[in-house]
């Protein structure tokens, strides 16, 4: 062997060795992405955790035949949709968590681009879709026996194509907008008048691009909406159907709703029995003013936004502060984590959403940490090996990782020949609170039961154990799950709890910890919720309640 080829191969392995090195440092530091299954069947292009631990996807039924077949060797017939005639595969699945299964559902008819919130029973209410199922809502009631499935009504009064829904106070849900539908109705029907006109939307719509589907909904703690669309917001009183505040333009200008979909949530609610409740708002990427007619007419891909913008949406005069990402970042999916810092994952760094039109996936996750002064909140993670285009999803599962699906940029199932090929995979990401080492400052919740029922505005108290002695700040918190899909965890809410009183149960390693629930319905809808013990950062595994 020459001195020059035992070079070359000393180098390789010194070269291998610090990859090697750097890889399992910076996997300790950023989180792990695991493959869950790496064929559902379907592309999850919609996502919903249940309190039972299953989470329900769908995509469409107009891709053509799926890669699962429908339960009973059953075939459906959809006469509105050529494409979806005589199609005996399934559009929707359940995903087990606790398995790591699944099993076909049944929807009758088109689910594409549509929405949906949970209500306080826990049943899942879909709305919406396109060709033949634009006026469908669609229940979905959960069960441990796999019996359960899609029952579907025409339930809608208007067409819901990209809309936004919200769950309210009363446990009804809100269906804000879609494609042509300047206009918000209600489910269940309500008497007198179910559809209210939203000249908001209209005031959105870019010419020829939209930019205000999808709009970011977020139930205000005085119980108005907050609704953002394009590129700027305002608060709703649904009830009256007055604008009580309009909120200033987020500076530059540029559109952060589809197609030049950004994405966003409302931040951790802290002290729920305070009077006046701080409540921010977080929109991060998008995609500047005219990409998506740039991508569509003359495949000119346009980098996207690299800033979010964040509002005190409670302020008496509230202005936008920006921040600079790491990255460009469109088609990005914003998850709260059970500690209250938010994930931003999925996406494309250029282009734009609809078909075919992004470019540039971004395979690295973000976090952002809002409590950090700014110019310290984002922190890179460790990159996914899948892009996860448009069509993407991402959830969190009561175990602490977050799961992410779906990515479909084309109009069929395509998996060759095409850039990003429709992805049947199921992934998750394990945030660093889930390394081996956090494991000792890992709470465990003993008690309440699973399930239990609380109340509003009462005492509850928490039992959790620890490997070690309980120094240092503890934070109870509160997860809705969210009904994801393009970009927006529709229903996504956090909320961190006042501890009245926190005890070690005498010399042992279990603590009590006592905590206000939510004030009213408005600070947290009534429903199930995830509840963790968050302990120096480290989350427990969430535990269902029901608030009622
Ligand atoms: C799903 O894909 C696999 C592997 O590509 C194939 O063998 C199987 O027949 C497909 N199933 C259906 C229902 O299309
Ligand atoms: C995508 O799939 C459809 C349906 O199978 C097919 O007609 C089309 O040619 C495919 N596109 C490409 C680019 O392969």
């Amino acid at each position: 062997m020459t001195a020059r080829a035992t070079f070359i191969i000393y180098y390789l392995f010194l070269t291998s060795l610090q990859l090697l090195l750097t890889h399992h440092v910076s996997s300790a530091a950023g989180g792990r992405w695991n493959i869950v299954l790496p064929n559902v069947g379907i592309s999850a292009m919609h996502m919903q955790l249940l309190h039972n631990d299953r989470v329900v996807m769908f995509d469409r039924t107009s891709f053509g035949p799926s890669n699962i077949t429908l339960p009973n060797g059953a075939c459906l017939d959809n006469p509105v949709d050529p494409i979806s005639k005589l199609d005996c595969t399934a559009h929707s699945i359940e995903y087990d968590v606790a398995s790591n299964t699944i099993r076909p559902l049944t929807v009758q008819s088109n689910t594409w681009c549509s929405s949906g919130a949970v209500r306080p029973d826990g049943v899942l209410v879909q709305t919406g879709g396109d060709k033949g199922g634009e006026l469908k809502t669609r229940t979905f009631t959960p069960c441990n026996d796999n019996r359960c499935d899609w029952v579907e009504i025409n339930g809608l009064a208007k067409r819901r194509w990209y809309a936004s829904d919200h769950i309210l106070p009363d446990g009804k849900q809100i269906v804000i907008g879609g494609r042509g539908q300047f206009n918000y109705e209600f489910y269940p029907k309500t008497t007198s008048p179910n559809v209210v006109a939203l000249p908001f939307l209209a005031e959105t719509s870019d010419r020829g691009q939209e930019n205000n589907l999808y709009p970011f909904v977020f139930l205000n703690t005085d119980g108005n909406l907050f609704i953002f669309a394009n590129n700027r917001a305002i608060l709703l009183d649904y009830v009256k159907n007055t604008v009580v505040k309009t909120f200033p333009a987020i500076p530059g200008g540029d559109p952060r709703s589809y197609p030049s979909t950004g994405s966003a949530v409302l931040l951790p609610l802290k002290s729920p029995e305070a009077v006046k409740i701080e409540a921010e708002v977080l929109v991060c990427g998008g995609a500047p003013k005219g990409s998506y007619n740039l991508a569509y007419r003359s495949k000119t891909f346009v980098k996207a936004l690299d800033t979010c913008a964040r509002i005190k949406i409670n302020d008496e005069n509230p202005q936008w502060t920006m921040e600079t990402m790491p990255r460009a970042r469109v088609m990005g999916d914003m998850i709260l984590l059970p500690n209250g810092d938010v994930l931003i994952l999925n996406g494309g760094g250029s282009g734009s959403a609809a078909w075919e039109l992004g470019r540039e996936p971004v395979l690295v996750p973000d976090l952002y940490h809002p409590e950090n002064p700014v110019n310290s909140r984002f922190e890179s993670l460790n990159p996914t090996g899948i892009p996860r285009m448009y069509h993407s999803t991402a959830i969190l599962l009561r175990d602490g990782r977050v799961l992410v699906g779906g990515s479909n940029p084309h109009a069929f199932y395509n998996f060759t020949g095409v850039l990003f090929p429709t992805e049947l995979s199921l992934e998750a990401f394990s945030p660093v609170y889930l390394e081996p080492q956090f494991m000792n400052l890992r709470p465990t919740i003993m008690s309440p039961k699973p399930q239990s029922m609380i109340k509003y505005r009462a005492s509850l108290k928490l039992e959790f154990s620890v490997i070690g002695e309980v120094k240092g700040p503890v934070k109870v918190t509160m997860v809705f799950p969210s009904f994801t899909t393009h970009s927006f965890a529709m229903n996504q809410r956090l909320l961190v709890l006042d501890i009245e009183k926190l005890t070690r149960k005498g010399k042992t390693t279990t603590y009590e910890v006592q905590v206000r629930t939510p004030r009213s319905a408005n600070i947290a809808p009534p429903g199930y919720y995830m509840i963790f013990a968050v302990y120096q950062n480290i989350p427990s595994e969430g535990l269902w309640v029901r608030l009622q």
